[in-house]
């Protein structure tokens, strides 16, 4: 007859315990540590003041129309500062953003951002919704886009 063997699968809750870091955000002249976790937020200043004027200029041409001037929205259009837009996007990226914006929007005519729009737009959105500015540029680069998250306060 057909006799079955079970291999008893055992598992060591030991090897789940082992990957803390302890991570020390201090601004000291090593940034070792820092390399080490790169956990970047949208609290931390990843766009220019510049930035944001151009993707106002922009916001101003082909979005106010439906979502606002204010950004508080109209009709379908979602608002795109405050809480519930914050809701929505918390823990994305502002990559997934940028991409969401270029692939969909505006709606009236989509397709015709490019990367570096949709990216200054978005510097524009973290703007309105009182992320600050900082020193550098937010980079049109999808791959680093992806590693910027966007945190609620
Ligand atoms: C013709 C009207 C219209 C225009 C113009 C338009 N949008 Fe939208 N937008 C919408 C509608 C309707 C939705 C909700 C349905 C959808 O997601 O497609 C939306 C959704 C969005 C969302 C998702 C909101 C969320 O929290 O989920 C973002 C972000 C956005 N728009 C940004 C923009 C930006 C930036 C522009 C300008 C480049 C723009 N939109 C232009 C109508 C428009």
């Amino acid at each position: 007859m057909i006799s079955f063997w079970n291999p008893k699968v055992t598992m060591s809750a030991a090897v789940l315990g082992g990957v803390l870091a302890a991570y020390h955000g201090e601004t000291s002249a090593s940034g070792a540590a820092q390399d080490a976790a790169k956990v970047t937020t949208v609290a931390s200043g990843v766009y220019s003041a510049d930035q944001a004027k151009r993707g106002q200029t922009k916001y101003n041409q082909v979005c106010g129309n439906c979502h606002l001037s204010d950004l508080s929205g109209s009709d379908q259009a979602p608002g795109l500062a405050g809480g519930e837009f914050l809701d929505r996007w918390d823990g994305q990226s502002v990559g997934d953003l940028a991409d969401r914006i270029r692939t969909s929007m505006p709606q009236d005519d989509i397709g015709s951002l490019n990367t570096q729009m949709s990216v200054d737009l978005v510097a524009y959105l973290l703007q309105a919704n009182n992320f600050p500015a900082g020193q550098e540029e937010l980079k049109a680069d999808r791959g680093f886009l992806k590693t910027v998250m966007i945190k609620k306060k």
